[in-house]
Protein backbone atom coordinates (compact mmCIF):
# COMPACT_ATOMS: atom_id res chain seq x y z
CA UNK A 1 0.00 0.00 0.00
CA UNK A 2 1.37 3.12 -0.97
CA UNK A 3 0.25 6.70 0.85
CA UNK A 4 -0.03 9.52 -1.33
CA UNK A 5 -0.38 13.18 0.19
CA UNK A 6 -2.63 15.33 -2.32
CA UNK A 7 -1.52 18.88 -1.73
CA UNK A 8 -3.96 20.66 -4.65
CA UNK A 9 -3.14 24.52 -3.27
CA UNK A 10 -4.40 27.48 -5.51
CA UNK A 11 -5.78 28.67 -8.92
CA UNK A 12 -5.84 25.89 -11.51
CA UNK A 13 -4.13 23.08 -9.07
CA UNK A 14 -7.00 21.40 -7.61
CA UNK A 15 -8.15 20.89 -11.20
CA UNK A 16 -5.22 19.78 -12.47
CA UNK A 17 -4.31 17.47 -9.70
CA UNK A 18 -7.88 16.00 -9.31
CA UNK A 19 -7.14 14.81 -12.98
CA UNK A 20 -4.10 13.15 -12.08
CA UNK A 21 -5.22 11.34 -9.07
CA UNK A 22 -7.97 10.00 -11.40
CA UNK A 23 -5.45 8.59 -13.58
CA UNK A 24 -3.44 7.21 -10.72
CA UNK A 25 -6.69 5.47 -9.52
CA UNK A 26 -6.81 3.64 -13.53
CA UNK A 27 -3.05 2.89 -13.44
CA UNK A 28 -3.17 1.46 -9.55
CA UNK A 29 -6.78 -0.29 -10.89
CA UNK A 30 -4.89 -1.85 -14.04
CA UNK A 31 -1.56 -2.62 -12.10
CA UNK A 32 -2.81 -4.13 -8.51
CA UNK A 33 -1.05 -1.05 -6.81
CA UNK A 34 -3.17 -0.02 -3.58
CA UNK A 35 -2.56 3.76 -3.26
CA UNK A 36 -4.44 5.67 -0.20
CA UNK A 37 -5.15 9.30 -1.46
CA UNK A 38 -4.92 11.76 1.61
CA UNK A 39 -5.46 15.50 1.01
CA UNK A 40 -3.97 18.80 2.58
CA UNK A 41 -4.06 22.23 2.58
CA UNK A 42 -1.61 24.74 1.48
CA UNK A 43 -0.49 27.98 -0.34
CA UNK A 44 -3.29 30.46 -0.48
CA UNK A 45 -5.43 28.10 0.03
CA UNK A 46 -4.08 27.62 3.72
CA UNK A 47 -3.21 31.09 4.62
CA UNK A 48 -7.06 31.95 4.05
CA UNK A 49 -7.87 29.35 6.81
CA UNK A 50 -5.00 28.90 8.95
CA UNK A 51 -2.88 32.17 8.36
CA UNK A 52 -0.03 30.10 7.12
CA UNK A 53 0.50 28.43 3.69
CA UNK A 54 2.09 25.61 5.44
CA UNK A 55 0.23 24.38 8.30
CA UNK A 56 1.88 21.68 10.83
CA UNK A 57 -1.13 19.31 10.23
CA UNK A 58 0.16 19.33 6.16
CA UNK A 59 4.00 18.94 7.05
CA UNK A 60 2.80 15.59 9.04
CA UNK A 61 0.44 14.60 6.38
CA UNK A 62 3.71 14.96 4.06
CA UNK A 63 5.90 13.34 5.86
CA UNK A 64 4.22 9.92 7.11
CA UNK A 65 3.43 9.64 3.35
CA UNK A 66 5.50 7.86 0.26
CA UNK A 67 5.08 10.61 -2.75
CA UNK A 68 3.27 14.09 -2.81
CA UNK A 69 1.12 15.14 -5.11
CA UNK A 70 1.31 19.00 -5.66
CA UNK A 71 -0.80 21.16 -7.61
CA UNK A 72 0.02 24.50 -7.61
CA UNK A 73 0.19 28.08 -5.13
CA UNK A 74 0.13 31.33 -5.53
CA UNK A 75 -2.22 34.30 -6.86
CA UNK A 76 -3.11 37.89 -7.16
CA UNK A 77 -5.24 37.82 -3.77
CA UNK A 78 -1.94 37.17 -2.01
CA UNK A 79 0.96 39.40 -3.60
CA UNK A 80 1.37 42.38 -1.07
CA UNK A 81 1.89 39.48 1.52
CA UNK A 82 5.55 40.10 2.10
CA UNK A 83 8.01 37.08 0.97
CA UNK A 84 7.98 35.45 4.14
CA UNK A 85 4.07 34.85 3.93
CA UNK A 86 3.40 34.11 0.71
CA UNK A 87 2.00 31.07 -1.01
CA UNK A 88 4.66 30.15 -2.38
CA UNK A 89 6.46 29.93 1.60
CA UNK A 90 4.55 26.69 1.80
CA UNK A 91 6.60 25.26 -1.42
CA UNK A 92 9.57 26.22 -0.83
CA UNK A 93 9.43 25.72 3.02
CA UNK A 94 8.71 21.84 2.22
CA UNK A 95 11.30 21.59 -0.60
CA UNK A 96 13.75 22.97 2.20
CA UNK A 97 12.43 20.77 5.05
CA UNK A 98 12.17 17.51 3.09
CA UNK A 99 15.45 18.24 1.40
CA UNK A 100 14.10 17.64 -2.00
CA UNK A 101 17.49 18.71 -3.45
CA UNK A 102 16.94 17.36 -6.94
CA UNK A 103 14.48 18.83 -9.14
CA UNK A 104 13.55 16.78 -12.32
CA UNK A 105 12.43 18.78 -15.62
CA UNK A 106 11.81 16.40 -18.30
CA UNK A 107 11.53 18.36 -21.59
CA UNK A 108 10.55 16.19 -24.31
CA UNK A 109 8.07 16.60 -27.02
CA UNK A 110 5.28 14.40 -28.25
CA UNK A 111 5.73 14.16 -32.11
CA UNK A 112 1.60 14.64 -31.79
CA UNK A 113 2.49 18.52 -30.70
CA UNK A 114 5.14 19.78 -33.19
CA UNK A 115 3.69 21.95 -34.47
CA UNK A 116 2.11 23.35 -31.32
CA UNK A 117 5.50 24.89 -30.27
CA UNK A 118 6.11 28.80 -31.47
CA UNK A 119 9.33 27.47 -32.24
CA UNK A 120 10.21 26.04 -35.79
CA UNK A 121 9.77 21.99 -36.27
CA UNK A 122 13.24 21.90 -37.62
CA UNK A 123 14.24 23.17 -33.93
CA UNK A 124 12.02 21.16 -31.83
CA UNK A 125 12.06 17.95 -33.77
CA UNK A 126 12.98 15.20 -30.92
CA UNK A 127 13.68 17.85 -28.37
CA UNK A 128 14.52 15.01 -25.31
CA UNK A 129 16.37 16.86 -22.78
CA UNK A 130 16.12 17.06 -18.72
CA UNK A 131 16.59 20.10 -16.54
CA UNK A 132 18.03 18.75 -13.48
CA UNK A 133 17.60 22.04 -10.89
CA UNK A 134 19.41 21.92 -7.54
CA UNK A 135 16.31 23.27 -5.24
CA UNK A 136 17.38 23.96 -1.97
CA UNK A 137 20.37 26.47 -1.97
CA UNK A 138 21.46 29.37 -3.69
CA UNK A 139 19.45 32.96 -3.88
CA UNK A 140 16.28 30.77 -2.79
CA UNK A 141 17.41 30.14 0.76
CA UNK A 142 21.16 31.17 1.17
CA UNK A 143 21.51 33.98 4.57
CA UNK A 144 21.59 36.84 4.90
CA UNK A 145 18.71 37.56 2.96
CA UNK A 146 16.21 40.76 3.41
CA UNK A 147 15.44 44.52 2.81
CA UNK A 148 17.29 46.70 5.63
CA UNK A 149 18.47 50.27 6.02
CA UNK A 150 21.73 51.07 4.36
CA UNK A 151 24.28 52.34 6.18
CA UNK A 152 24.51 55.75 4.87
CA UNK A 153 20.91 56.16 5.72
CA UNK A 154 19.18 56.94 1.91
CA UNK A 155 17.20 53.67 1.74
CA UNK A 156 16.95 50.06 2.47
CA UNK A 157 18.63 47.26 0.37
CA UNK A 158 17.43 43.96 -0.96
CA UNK A 159 19.67 41.72 -0.02
CA UNK A 160 19.92 38.12 -1.32
CA UNK A 161 22.86 35.17 -1.24
CA UNK A 162 24.20 33.36 -4.03
CA UNK A 163 25.93 30.25 -1.60
CA UNK A 164 27.01 26.83 -2.86
CA UNK A 165 28.85 24.84 -0.35
CA UNK A 166 30.98 21.75 -2.13
CA UNK A 167 28.82 18.97 -0.62
CA UNK A 168 25.48 20.47 -1.96
CA UNK A 169 27.12 20.65 -5.51
CA UNK A 170 27.95 16.99 -5.01
CA UNK A 171 25.24 16.02 -4.45
CA UNK A 172 23.37 17.04 -7.01
CA UNK A 173 26.18 16.68 -9.54
CA UNK A 174 26.24 12.96 -8.45
CA UNK A 175 22.75 13.07 -9.18
CA UNK A 176 23.19 14.78 -12.49
CA UNK A 177 25.83 11.73 -13.97
CA UNK A 178 23.87 8.87 -12.48
CA UNK A 179 20.57 10.14 -14.67
CA UNK A 180 22.91 10.80 -17.90
CA UNK A 181 24.24 6.87 -17.48
CA UNK A 182 20.74 6.20 -18.09
CA UNK A 183 20.38 8.62 -21.11
CA UNK A 184 22.50 9.60 -23.74
CA UNK A 185 25.34 9.73 -21.61
CA UNK A 186 25.83 13.46 -22.05
CA UNK A 187 25.91 15.95 -19.19
CA UNK A 188 26.05 19.72 -19.45
CA UNK A 189 27.20 21.82 -16.24
CA UNK A 190 25.30 25.05 -16.44
CA UNK A 191 27.02 27.66 -14.37
CA UNK A 192 28.09 32.02 -14.81
CA UNK A 193 31.53 31.22 -14.06
CA UNK A 194 33.20 34.07 -15.90
CA UNK A 195 31.67 36.17 -13.29
CA UNK A 196 30.25 34.13 -9.66
CA UNK A 197 32.41 32.84 -7.33
CA UNK A 198 29.56 30.12 -6.91
CA UNK A 199 29.77 28.99 -10.18
CA UNK A 200 33.70 28.97 -10.06
CA UNK A 201 33.43 26.56 -7.18
CA UNK A 202 30.33 24.85 -9.27
CA UNK A 203 32.16 23.82 -11.88
CA UNK A 204 35.54 22.43 -10.14
CA UNK A 205 33.21 20.00 -8.03
CA UNK A 206 31.32 18.91 -11.13
CA UNK A 207 34.88 18.50 -13.46
CA UNK A 208 36.41 16.84 -10.21
CA UNK A 209 34.07 14.68 -10.29
CA UNK A 210 33.89 13.81 -13.77
CA UNK A 211 36.46 11.33 -13.11
CA UNK A 212 34.54 8.69 -11.36
CA UNK A 213 32.13 8.82 -14.31
CA UNK A 214 34.78 8.25 -17.16
CA UNK A 215 31.70 6.87 -19.66
CA UNK A 216 29.95 10.60 -19.30
CA UNK A 217 30.68 12.92 -21.70
CA UNK A 218 30.64 16.17 -19.56
CA UNK A 219 31.11 20.00 -20.75
CA UNK A 220 29.62 23.48 -19.40
CA UNK A 221 27.99 26.28 -20.53
CA UNK A 222 27.48 29.93 -19.07
CA UNK A 223 23.81 30.51 -18.14
CA UNK A 224 23.62 32.92 -20.93
CA UNK A 225 24.83 31.12 -23.77
CA UNK A 226 22.83 28.15 -22.47
CA UNK A 227 19.60 30.42 -22.68
CA UNK A 228 20.50 30.99 -26.42
CA UNK A 229 21.62 27.73 -27.22
CA UNK A 230 18.22 25.80 -25.59
CA UNK A 231 16.42 27.85 -28.54
CA UNK A 232 18.86 27.78 -31.13
CA UNK A 233 20.18 24.12 -30.75
CA UNK A 234 18.09 22.34 -27.95
CA UNK A 235 18.83 18.85 -29.33
CA UNK A 236 22.28 19.28 -28.41
CA UNK A 237 21.25 18.66 -24.95
CA UNK A 238 20.73 15.93 -22.79
CA UNK A 239 20.65 16.71 -18.75
CA UNK A 240 21.08 20.13 -17.88
CA UNK A 241 22.50 20.58 -14.67
CA UNK A 242 21.73 23.77 -13.11
CA UNK A 243 21.80 25.35 -9.93
CA UNK A 244 18.46 26.76 -8.21
CA UNK A 245 17.60 30.28 -10.04
CA UNK A 246 19.38 29.43 -13.25
CA UNK A 247 17.02 25.96 -13.45
CA UNK A 248 14.31 27.94 -12.47
CA UNK A 249 14.75 29.88 -15.39
CA UNK A 250 15.98 27.82 -17.77
CA UNK A 251 12.85 25.32 -17.33
CA UNK A 252 9.96 27.47 -18.17
CA UNK A 253 12.44 28.38 -21.61
CA UNK A 254 13.06 24.89 -22.46
CA UNK A 255 8.65 24.29 -21.87
CA UNK A 256 8.21 25.88 -25.03
CA UNK A 257 9.90 23.65 -26.66
CA UNK A 258 7.34 20.86 -25.76
CA UNK A 259 4.45 22.77 -27.04
CA UNK A 260 3.41 24.80 -23.84
CA UNK A 261 4.15 25.26 -20.00
CA UNK A 262 1.11 22.70 -19.66
CA UNK A 263 3.12 20.03 -20.75
CA UNK A 264 5.71 19.58 -18.50
CA UNK A 265 5.76 17.98 -15.27
CA UNK A 266 8.25 17.34 -12.45
CA UNK A 267 9.72 15.53 -9.46
CA UNK A 268 11.53 16.79 -6.19
CA UNK A 269 14.03 14.11 -4.94
CA UNK A 270 15.56 14.13 -1.73
CA UNK A 271 15.91 11.33 1.17
CA UNK A 272 12.51 11.31 2.31
CA UNK A 273 8.97 11.36 -0.16
CA UNK A 274 9.38 12.83 -3.46
CA UNK A 275 7.33 16.03 -4.53
CA UNK A 276 5.76 16.10 -7.58
CA UNK A 277 4.13 19.01 -9.78
CA UNK A 278 3.62 20.29 -12.97
CA UNK A 279 5.64 23.17 -13.33
CA UNK A 280 3.22 25.93 -14.86
CA UNK A 281 1.98 27.37 -11.32
CA UNK A 282 -1.12 27.99 -10.44
CA UNK A 283 -2.88 30.27 -13.48
CA UNK A 284 -5.06 32.23 -11.83
CA UNK A 285 -6.91 33.77 -14.81
CA UNK A 286 -7.75 30.28 -15.99
CA UNK A 287 -8.88 28.95 -12.86
CA UNK A 288 -12.45 26.90 -12.51
CA UNK A 289 -13.22 27.00 -15.85
CA UNK A 290 -12.00 23.97 -17.42
CA UNK A 291 -9.45 25.69 -19.39
CA UNK A 292 -6.41 23.82 -17.96
CA UNK A 293 -4.17 21.34 -19.42
CA UNK A 294 -3.94 18.45 -16.93
CA UNK A 295 -1.22 16.97 -18.70
CA UNK A 296 1.35 18.54 -16.91
CA UNK A 297 0.08 17.18 -13.45
CA UNK A 298 -0.97 13.64 -15.21
CA UNK A 299 2.96 13.20 -16.22
CA UNK A 300 3.95 14.09 -12.99
CA UNK A 301 1.89 11.72 -11.47
CA UNK A 302 3.61 9.29 -14.21
CA UNK A 303 6.94 10.50 -12.30
CA UNK A 304 5.60 9.33 -8.62
CA UNK A 305 4.48 5.67 -9.63
CA UNK A 306 8.34 5.78 -11.35
CA UNK A 307 10.75 7.20 -9.25
CA UNK A 308 8.62 6.82 -5.68
CA UNK A 309 6.81 3.78 -6.19
CA UNK A 310 9.01 1.71 -8.57
CA UNK A 311 6.31 0.93 -10.60
CA UNK A 312 7.81 1.50 -13.95
CA UNK A 313 4.82 -0.08 -15.98
CA UNK A 314 2.22 1.70 -14.40
CA UNK A 315 4.26 4.74 -15.14
CA UNK A 316 5.16 4.03 -18.97
CA UNK A 317 1.18 3.23 -19.26
CA UNK A 318 0.36 6.80 -18.48
CA UNK A 319 2.81 8.26 -20.56
CA UNK A 320 2.06 5.62 -23.85
CA UNK A 321 -1.79 6.89 -22.81
CA UNK A 322 -0.83 10.56 -23.22
CA UNK A 323 0.87 9.89 -26.28
CA UNK A 324 -2.51 8.18 -27.73
CA UNK A 325 -5.05 10.72 -26.85
CA UNK A 326 -2.78 13.54 -28.33
CA UNK A 327 -2.56 11.27 -31.31
CA UNK A 328 -6.35 10.88 -31.61
CA UNK A 329 -6.18 15.05 -31.68
CA UNK A 330 -7.57 15.75 -28.60
CA UNK A 331 -6.22 18.91 -27.20
CA UNK A 332 -6.73 21.31 -24.35
CA UNK A 333 -6.92 25.01 -25.46
CA UNK A 334 -3.35 25.97 -25.26
CA UNK A 335 -2.37 23.15 -27.41
CA UNK A 336 -5.33 24.19 -30.02
CA UNK A 337 -4.49 23.83 -33.19
CA UNK A 338 -6.43 24.15 -36.45
CA UNK A 339 -8.56 20.69 -37.26
CA UNK A 340 -8.19 19.39 -33.72
CA UNK A 341 -10.50 18.51 -31.25
CA UNK A 342 -11.18 21.46 -28.32
CA UNK A 343 -11.65 19.44 -25.03
CA UNK A 344 -11.46 20.94 -21.39
CA UNK A 345 -9.63 19.89 -18.40
CA UNK A 346 -11.92 17.03 -16.85
CA UNK A 347 -12.95 15.48 -20.62
CA UNK A 348 -8.64 15.45 -21.50
CA UNK A 349 -8.47 13.61 -17.37
CA UNK A 350 -11.51 11.30 -18.43
CA UNK A 351 -9.25 10.04 -21.62
CA UNK A 352 -6.17 9.46 -20.88
CA UNK A 353 -7.75 7.40 -17.44
CA UNK A 354 -10.19 5.38 -20.08
CA UNK A 355 -6.74 4.74 -21.97
CA UNK A 356 -4.56 3.33 -19.10
CA UNK A 357 -7.26 1.26 -18.07
CA UNK A 358 -7.71 -0.54 -22.01
CA UNK A 359 -3.92 -0.80 -22.12
C1 LIG B 1 8.91 26.70 -9.92
C2 LIG B 1 8.21 27.94 -9.45
C3 LIG B 1 8.56 28.18 -7.99
C4 LIG B 1 10.04 28.46 -7.94
C5 LIG B 1 7.74 29.30 -7.31
C6 LIG B 1 6.26 29.01 -7.36
C7 LIG B 1 8.19 29.54 -5.90
O1 LIG B 1 8.51 29.01 -10.27
O2 LIG B 1 8.74 25.64 -9.29
O3 LIG B 1 9.63 26.78 -10.91
O4 LIG B 1 10.47 29.61 -8.13
O5 LIG B 1 10.79 27.52 -7.67
MG1 LIG C 1 9.62 28.51 -12.00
Amino acid sequence: MARIAVLPGDGVGPEVVWEAMKVLKSAGGRFGIHLEFEEGIVGGAAIDRLRTPLPPETWTLCRASDAILFGAVGGPRWDSLPVDRRPERGLLTLRKDLQLYANLRPVKLFPPLIDASPLKREIVEGVDLLVLRELTGGLYFAEPKGIWPTSDGRGEQGVDTLNYTTPEIERIARVGFQIAGRRRRHLTSVDKANVLASSQLWRRVVTTMAREYPDIELDHILVDNCAMQLIREPRRFDVLLAENTFGDILSDEAAMLAGSIGMLPSASLGEGPGLYEPIHGSAPDIADQDKANPLAAILSAAMLLRHSLRQEPAAAAIEIAVLDVLEQGYRTMDIMQPGKKQVGTARMGDLVAERVVKG
